[in-house]
């Protein structure tokens, strides 16, 4: 081959390869970054943490993702990289993801099986108890009931609002801490401009709730959604509509 030959492959190899780059990159593969991770090395596989089915790990507060909505997780990975949700291990995972894995890894969670919860009918919980504060809040303390916002049986509104049954009480009582400005990442309190390591909630919504909450209650809400518990039935929307 002449060098001048060579060089007209060459360039049409570029051409080629600048063609059907843009197109390699819209086919971010959300079930490859599950189990392979990402192009870059450092956005490791999920599923060593978040386990093959997608619901986490209970004992080591790493949280499901199976089913939750796509643009929560989506929201969840640009929070990370922001800053404005602070978790040593997840930002530089976030921070190495591109735009087109998050919203590929994001769908490819959302299509998985939704947290399915036995409808609890006419609760009647204790005064002051997990149970309590979930359905009824403390409105002494200007706390609504989280099921307001979080659905019947905590399992969640629409985009914005993610479902807490299903996630484990250890990760649950870990971001009110976060909000609060305590427990494992209070360490990083201080880190931007003094605010709490998560502070990440739409008018800050959640930051009131959880300085609001006493630990105690933390600890008793975290447990109340945290043990409602993944029901092998058939999922039936109907029983878990608002009232
Ligand atoms: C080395 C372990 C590890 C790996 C690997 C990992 N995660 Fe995580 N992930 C965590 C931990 C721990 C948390 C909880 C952080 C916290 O407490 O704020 C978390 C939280 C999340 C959340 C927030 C969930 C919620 O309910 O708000 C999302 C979304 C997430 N991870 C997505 C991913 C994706 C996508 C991947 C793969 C590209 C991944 N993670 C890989 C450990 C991991
Ligand atoms: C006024 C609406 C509202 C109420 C009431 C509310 N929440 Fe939330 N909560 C939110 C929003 C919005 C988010 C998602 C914030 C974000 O984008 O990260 C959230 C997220 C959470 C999360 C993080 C879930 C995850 O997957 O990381 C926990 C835990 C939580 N809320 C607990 C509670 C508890 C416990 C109560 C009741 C004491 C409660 N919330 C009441 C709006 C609300």
């Amino acid at each position: 081959m002449t060098s001048l030959l060579r060089s007209t492959f060459y360039l049409k190899g570029i051409a080629y390869l600048t063609a059907i780059m843009p197109m390699l990159v819209q086919a971010a593969d959300g079930e490859s970054i599950m189990i392979r991770g990402g192009a870059n090395p450092q956005a490791m596989p999920c599923i060593s943490c978040h386990a093959p089915d997608g619901k986490g790990m209970p004992s080591a507060g790493f949280p499901r993702l199976s089913g939750l909505p796509q643009a929560y997780i989506a929201k969840q990975l640009q929070d990370f990289r922001s800053g404005s949700r602070q978790n040593p291990v997840m930002q530089p995972i976030a921070m190495s993801l591109t735009d087109e894995e998050i919203s590929a890894v994001a769908k490819a969670y959302a299509d998985r099986p939704k947290v399915n919860v036995n409808h609890v009918k006419n609760p009647n919980p204790t005064p002051g108890s997990g149970a309590w504060i979930a359905l009824r809040g403390d409105w002494g303390k200007n706390i609504p009931e989280c099921t307001l916002c979080h659905g019947p049986d905590g399992v969640g509104i629409g985009d914005a609002f993610p479902p807490l049954a299903g996630q484990s009480p250890l990760y649950l009582e870990n971001q009110l801490k976060a909000w609060k400005g305590e427990g494992i990442n209070g360490k990083n309190k201080k880190a931007l401009a003094n605010l709490p390591a998560r502070h990440n909630d739409p008018n800050q919504l959640m930051q009131h709730i959880a300085a609001s909450l006493s630990d105690a209650q933390i600890k008793s809400v975290s447990e109340y959604f945290g043990n409602l518990g993944d029901s092998t039935e058939l999922f039936d929307e109907s029983q878990h509509r608002l009232r």
